[in-house]
């Protein structure tokens, strides 16, 4: 097929699309169809976008990460390093993660079997036998060890450009219409200073000097490795899915005004500013290194959101506000009290007939024993502690203790839009669970039981 040409821009770069190229490609994220965009930075480096398409379902594959104007460059090192960092991943995911079962179901059960009488009820049970199998401790010292690889990747490539980074975000900022307000008096939640969340260096909100992005930079692009592409070129799939799932429960929803809690850099924020040009959208989260990044990314990308340096759990917002309050996967990293807060506080700034929908990671409790065990390994070994809690917890009764009238809250489940291509896990992980309530009316479940 002829080479294609368009171009775009954002500050200080611009990418065009290069070529479509009717090869059928031989990776397992591959289709029939591959169009690459080269973007150029103002330092004259690039980065190379490319999109895998293939019929009958005409959706596009992530072959590399959407290069928006705040993206690290990589140096050929770094994107090496990167690469395998990925890599490894992908492959811990789709050949070594399944072996589990088999050890479990060879090695493990029959001897506890043998000596109980009875099979692992629970995931516990399965976490006191499994631990001590070999095959298990190989493979969960390699998530571990390519976890913190993959921060160690990043990290070189944001060191080597944070004045220019920091440089570029102040260059943005008013470029797309949106804003940013940051509160250096906030302080941050225990859960959060308590350890290095999913093993982040310095996590969220650490920062070390003036109009530092340091934590955003890395957060955007090692989330990326982390996640192996499947949340899509602009990071944006769980913020589809969820409004996907709003549409449903809300056919006829113009929301005016839209808050998302916990946004980090923004990444699911900007699906809802897409699918709702005509709203405000508001985001929040502690953590003023991301929000100072996810501001200027968002710049970058054209799309204008009002950023804030809040906690959920009490807001500067006024009473009934927004039309939609969601999030999307930061309960599991809050504690128990505060979780039944943010619900509250959802409810004081929605209007009335509007809708709360948080959004977050897989159950433990509803899987089978070995599925809820492997399932909880970033818990107990990703720095993500409270998660378990939150995770098995009764989520309608944690909106009933936020304020929540029972018959207006439910624990529901959000399909993913595009199942993920390679999972460490079960299939059932990709409902995830949801706490979804509407202010002043009933509420039912979408998802069958
Ligand atoms: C896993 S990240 C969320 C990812 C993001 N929502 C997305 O879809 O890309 C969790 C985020 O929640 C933020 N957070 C946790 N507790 C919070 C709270 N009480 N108020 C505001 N933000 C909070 C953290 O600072 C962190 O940035």
């Amino acid at each position: 097929m002829a080479a294609a040409a368009g171009s775009s821009s954002a500050a200080g770069s611009n990418h065009s699309l290069l070529s479509l190229n009717p090869k059928p490609l031989c990776c397992p994220q591959g289709g029939f169809f591959y169009a690459e965009i080269r973007h150029t930075y103002a330092g004259g480096q690039t980065n190379r976008l490319g999109y895998g398409v293939r019929p009958p379902v005409w959706y596009s594959f992530p072959m590399t990460q959407y290069p928006h104007g705040m993206l690290v460059t990589r140096t050929h090192d770094e994107e090496a390093r990167q690469a395998y960092a990925m890599a490894i991943r992908k492959h811990l995911a789709a050949n070594v993660a399944g072996g589990n079962r088999t050890a479990y179901a060879v090695q493990v059960e029959p001897p506890f079997v043998k000596a109980h009488g009875h099979k692992p009820k629970d995931r516990h049970e399965v976490r006191e036998v499994m631990t001590k199998n070999g095959y298990y401790q190989f493979y969960s010292a390699m998530q571990r060890h390519t976890q913190e690889m993959t921060f160690d990747s990043v990290i070189d490539s944001v060191e080597r450009q944070l004045p220019a980074l920091i440089d570029r975000a102040k260059a943005l900022d008013g470029k797309a219409g949106g804003s940013l307000k940051l509160n250096p008096a906030l302080e941050i939640p225990s859960y959060h200073t308590a350890y290095d969340i999913h093993l982040q260096p310095g996590a969220y909100h650490s920062e070390f000097t003036a109009g530092d992005v340091f934590a955003g930079a890395l957060y955007d692009r090692a989330t990326y490795l982390y996640a192996m592409g499947n949340l899509g070129p602009m990071m944006e799939l769980f913020g589809r899915s969820l409004i996907a799932y709003y549409k449903k429960l809300v056919p006829d929803a113009a929301p005016k005004r839209i808050l998302d809690v916990g946004c980090t850099v923004g990444h699911s924020t900007l699906a809802w500013k897409r699918a709702f040009p005509d709203a405000e959208v508001y985001a929040i989260d502690v953590a003023a290194p991301c929000l100072r990044y996810g501001h200027a990314r968002a710049e970058a990308m054209g799309v204008a959101v009002h950023f804030s340096q809040q906690n959920g759990e009490h807001t500067d917002f006024p009473d009934g506000f927004f039309d939609v309050v969601c999030s999307h996967i930061i309960m599991h990293e809050t504690s128990t009290r505060a979780a039944p807060r943010i619900f509250g506080e959802s409810r004081r700034i929605l209007a009335p007939g509007g809708t709360m929908l948080h959004m977050d990671n897989p159950r433990l409790g509803e899987l089978s024993p070995i599925d809820g065990f492997l399932a909880e390994w970033e818990v107990t070994n990703n720095n993500e502690h409270f998660g378990g809690t939150y995770r098995a917890a009764d989520l309608a009764a944690l909106g009933r203790a936020g304020g929540w009238p029972a018959d207006q809250v439910v624990f529901d489940f959000v399909p993913l839009e595009m199942p993920p291509k390679v999972m460490n896990y079960t299939t059932k992980a990709v409902q995830f669970p949801c706490v979804t309530a509407r202010k002043d009316v009933a509420v039912a479940k979408l998802a069958a039981e």
